[in-house]
């Protein structure tokens, strides 16, 4: 890993500069800093950067706001990237754990530490001690906890028609969707983040939870698609 604390100085061009990469058993994983800001990549997909976040934040927001009684509920974010959600969470007094499944040891590696280059995107977050971080692929964790959430926030992929590697697929299936159902708490809330519409992952929510919420975010990139929060629920 390359000395973060140095924070090099951005290219006057805006060239992205590459601060650290690690190959791990899912590919690739980048962070790169553009200007102020910072990018990550896995296995060659563009993930995220820290330039907005609100949809990540609204994942949620909304959540919560959808959940009866949401004081004292326990929040599964899926995964860390950057930190807006876990930011979200720690601001909000309802949450009484918050639990983040991450599978990128690099990812957690670049928010640990005093001059974590992704730290300060989490908000209190880190220091929050209602936060859990968890090194665990998603689709494992779910199979192997015995939790039962309030809410499942996730946003491990670009979507579920767009996946940082073949294996993230499985999550947006019947397969997944079973595995996600068996750890819903009662009155619970799952919510889904998304690059893009996904008609084909909307019928598959349709035809399992009673009720269903499709909130758009506009973003700020020029003939950008909104991104999208799917929010499910039994009743
Ligand atoms: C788009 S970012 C998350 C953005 C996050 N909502 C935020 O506010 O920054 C996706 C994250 O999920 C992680 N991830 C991808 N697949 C995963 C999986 N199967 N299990 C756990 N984490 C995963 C990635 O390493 C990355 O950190």
């Amino acid at each position: 890993m390359l000395p973060m604390s140095t924070h090099p100085i951005p290219a006057p061009d805006d060239t992205p500069e590459l601060l650290d990469r690690r190959v791990g058993p899912y590919g690739e994983v980048a962070l790169r800093r553009r200007g102020p800001h910072f990018e990550v990549i896995a296995n060659g997909t563009f993930l995220m950067d820290t330039s907005d976040g609100r949809s990540e934040r609204l994942l949620i927001s909304a959540a919560l706001d959808a959940l009866d009684g949401a004081r004292g509920a326990h929040v599964l974010i899926g995964g860390l990237g950057v930190g807006f959600s876990l930011a979200e969470a720690a601001q909000d007094r309802r949450p009484g754990r918050i639990t983040v499944v991450e599978r990128e040891r690099a990812i957690i590696d670049w928010h640990t530490g005093a001059d974590a280059p992704l730290a300060p995107f989490a908000g209190q977050g880190h220091g929050d001690p209602r936060a859990e971080i968890v090194h665990a692929d998603l689709m494992d964790h779910l199979r192997t906890t015995e939790d039962r959430y309030d809410a499942l926030c996730l946003d491990i992929d670009n979507g579920p028609d767009w996946t940082v590697t073949d294996s993230n697929d499985s999550l947006y299936s019947e397969t997944g969707l079973d595995l996600l159902e068996r750890t819903l708490g009662d009155g619970g809330v799952l919510a889904v983040w998304s690059a893009a519409h996904s008609p084909a992952f909307e019928a598959r929510l349709r035809a399992r939870f009673a009720r269903i919420e499709v909130i758009e975010v506009p973003v700020h990139v020029e003939r950008g698609v909104p991104d999208v929060v799917y929010l499910s629920s039994r009743g």
